[in-house]
């Protein structure tokens, strides 16, 4: 049985398809990546799944349970972090796991020892008498991922989990979310428009642009099918250099920036060495000459024609510009 199945799921809202005719199978144990852009239909996704909106059309199960059918049998498998935060800050860390536990009815002889356990998951056990008030963004995040593990879910999404954070908070919930997997066997998907963060997590992501899956497989695939690297050289005369690589069968693809020169290759560190020698024999100078491995937004680009990173996310602009010179 998959975690997760949907066959042809789509959300109307009016005359805009926010989710079109999507299908696919999430296999128990996987972390699986929702990859998309702004308003690609992500978390409309996860919410008709976590049977928070209803499908326009077109079914899902999770865990086997129908979302239409059996929807108190799908919430008592599942947990959700929401994208905007939804954690009391009036509320001392452990009060706010407590309300959580019993609202999803916990039984009391092992909801404390339970806290206990998920709250130690994500390094909070120390901060958890204080008031959420007094939380770091970072430690919110993990307080609400902790808070979700409460009712031992078989399946737990994650809206964003790590939006608006900062670098070192990114890679701190990264560690929780993997170490989840191991220790919990439970199967995440989640929802991210970072392409590092889907590829450094998830065995398998599903791209999502404007309501569609575009591209699904794991995140080496999905490179690997681009067929190639991307030699980047910065040379004393790029027009020459290119104009004579192009006589040659050395590059399958060749772009021409401001100051590089980008060429697709398939075997880029053999042809390095000719591209510099037929440099010399020009008599080009190269200044720098790099090997770029493809990401995953490369693969988006290829799908798309755009950058995933140009429609960035609703996080504060300081932030999201920080966190694209760092990808970058
Ligand atoms: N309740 C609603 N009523 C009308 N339109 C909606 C509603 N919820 C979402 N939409 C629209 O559906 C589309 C998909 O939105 P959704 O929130 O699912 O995108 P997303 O991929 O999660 O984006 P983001 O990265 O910004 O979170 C958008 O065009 C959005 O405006
Ligand atoms: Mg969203």
């Amino acid at each position: 049985m998959s975690a997760i199945k949907t066959v042809d799921l789509t959300k109307k809202f009016g005359k805009l398809t926010a989710v079109n005719s999507v299908s696919l199978e999430v296999e128990q144990g996987e972390i699986f990546g929702l990859l998309g852009p702004n308003g690609a239909g992500k978390s409309t996704f996860i919410s008709m799944l976590c049977t928070i909106l209803n499908p326009t059309s077109g079914t899902a199960e999770i865990e086997g349970y129908d979302i239409k059918d059996e929807a108190s049998d799908v919430r008592r498998s599942i947990g959700i972090v929401f994208q905007d935060p939804s954690i009391d800050d009036k509320l001392t860390g452990r009060e706010n796991m407590e309300l959580h536990a019993d609202l999803y009815g916990v039984p009391r002889d092992v909801m404390y020892s339970r806290i206990d356990e998920v709250l130690k998951l994500v390094e909070l056990e120390d901060r958890s008498s204080n008031f959420v008030n007094t939380y770091s963004g970072g430690m919110r995040r993990r307080l609400e991922i902790a808070r979700s593990l409460i009712h031992y879910p078989k399946v737990l999404f994650l809206d964003e989990p790590t939006i608006g954070l900062d670098p070192q908070s990114r890679d701190h919930i990264w560690s929780y979310i993997r170490d989840l997997k191991e220790r919990e066997n439970i199967t995440i998907m989640l929802t991210t428009h970072y392409m590092e963060e889907a590829d450094k997590l998830c065995d398998r992501i599903a791209i999502i642009d404007r309501s569609k899956i575009i591209a699904l497989d794991t995140p080496g695939n999905l490179k690997d099918e681009l067929g190639g690297e991307t030699i980047i050289i910065e040379s004393s005369d790029n027009d020459l250099l290119s104009a004579k690589i192009k006589e040659t069968d050395l590059a399958d693809k060749m772009m021409k920036t401001e100051n590089e020169l980008n060429i697709c290759v398939k075997n880029a560190h053999k042809l390095m060495a000719r591209i510099v020698e037929l440099a010399v024999t020009i008599g080009v100078y190269i200044e720098s000459i790099t090997v770029k491995e493809p990401d995953l937004n490369d693969v988006f680009i290829h799908y798309t024609g755009r950058e995933i990173r140009d429609s960035g996310g609703r996080e504060p602009s300081g932030m999201a510009a920080r966190m694209r010179g760092r990808i970058k």
